[in-house]
């Protein structure tokens, strides 16, 4: 691994320890910015597409479109994860409220910030953590309702996240899902919960960030012949699942052993989270939705 990686930042690629933002930019101070996380495996980064439009969208409703094309940012996107010679690549891009002209700032005038940061691919449990799966605990922080910070914009501020882990790792748990303020189960920081119960998918129907991984475990359950609905759950749903899992860039499905100190009834991983985890890995290896980075 790469001691000092090279990073895309306005305008130049430069090394991570000569990077610098300001202190005064509004991603710094305020969180005022959005991102997305995209991933690439074996010189493929899997559904670039997606991840763009969900990363224009989430640009969109924050007021914060620098102005560039798709295409820039593919070819930023791929050119970064080329200079740093990887193949397995976690990639981040983000975009931010930049530097404001005046010292109050009017969130209309800005200079964006623009970032892209590649790493070596990141997965979010440990090798062994990922076969015996993951204890998960329900957090006493809930969501943020819709018309307060919509779950659909990734964005920058992630406070509330930090929360929600620092009460899981601090209780002895591996992660948390939060619910939503209505008391129906949304996600976790880094990902999104599905249930299996008598060979039916189910996944949240709202409430939480449009996960690409999470559509993409959608369709893999359809194609495999499984029931898939996507429904209001409680925690009770998850209780008395007979397979619980998360989904996430960082790994695609994360099997789950335990929830709120109850033992989830199949032994992790089960049957169905395994056959969908080898048919993601697979479509991944197959270079369907792929931008080949060396080609
Ligand atoms: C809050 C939240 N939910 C779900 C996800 C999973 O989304 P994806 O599958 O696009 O990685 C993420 C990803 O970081 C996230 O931050």
């Amino acid at each position: 691994m790469n001691d000092d990686p090279i990073l895309y930042i306005n305008g130049e690629y430069v090394s991570l320890s000569t990077a610098r933002i300001s202190p005064l930019d509004q991603g710094f101070l305020l969180g005022d910015g959005v991102f997305d996380v995209v991933s690439a495996w074996k010189g493929v980064i899997f559904k670039l597409d997606e991840h763009i439009e969900r990363f224009f969208d989430s640009m969109l409703a924050a007021c914060l479109d620098p102005g560039w094309s798709i295409d820039q940012w593919k070819k930023t996107i791929v050119e970064t994860v080329r200079k740093n010679e990887l193949h397995d690549a976690t990639i981040r891009f983000i975009v931010t409220r930049g530097v404001p002209k005046e010292v109050v700032a009017d969130p209309r005038s800005f200079d964006a910030t623009i970032i892209v940061w590649a790493a070596p691919y990141i997965f979010l449990a440990d090798e062994d953590t990922r076969q015996k799966g993951i204890r998960l605990m329900i957090s006493s922080t809930r969501g943020f309702p819709s018309d307060s910070l919509d779950p659909r914009y990734k964005c920058l501020d992630r406070l509330h996240s930090q929360l929600v882990r620092l009460e899981a790792l601090s209780a002895g748990y591996d992660d948390a899902i939060w619910l939503d303020h209505t008391g129906n189960v949304s996600e976790s920081a880094a990902s999104n919960i599905f249930a299996v119960k008598n060979r039916v998918v189910y996944t949240p129907a709202g409430g939480i960030l449009r996960g690409v991984t999470r559509q993409t475990f959608v369709d893999l359950a359809l194609a495999a012949g499984y029931k898939c609905e996507e429904v209001a759950m409680t925690p009770f749903d998850l209780y008395t699942a007979d397979e619980v899992f998360t989904t996430s860039t960082a790994g695609g499905a994360l099997a789950v052993r335990e929830i709120a100190g109850r033992q989830v009834r199949q032994t992790a991983p089960g049957p169905v989270t395994v056959k969908l985890n080898e048919d993601y890995w697979a479509l991944r290896e197959s270079g369907v939705h792929g931008t080949s980075i060396y080609d």
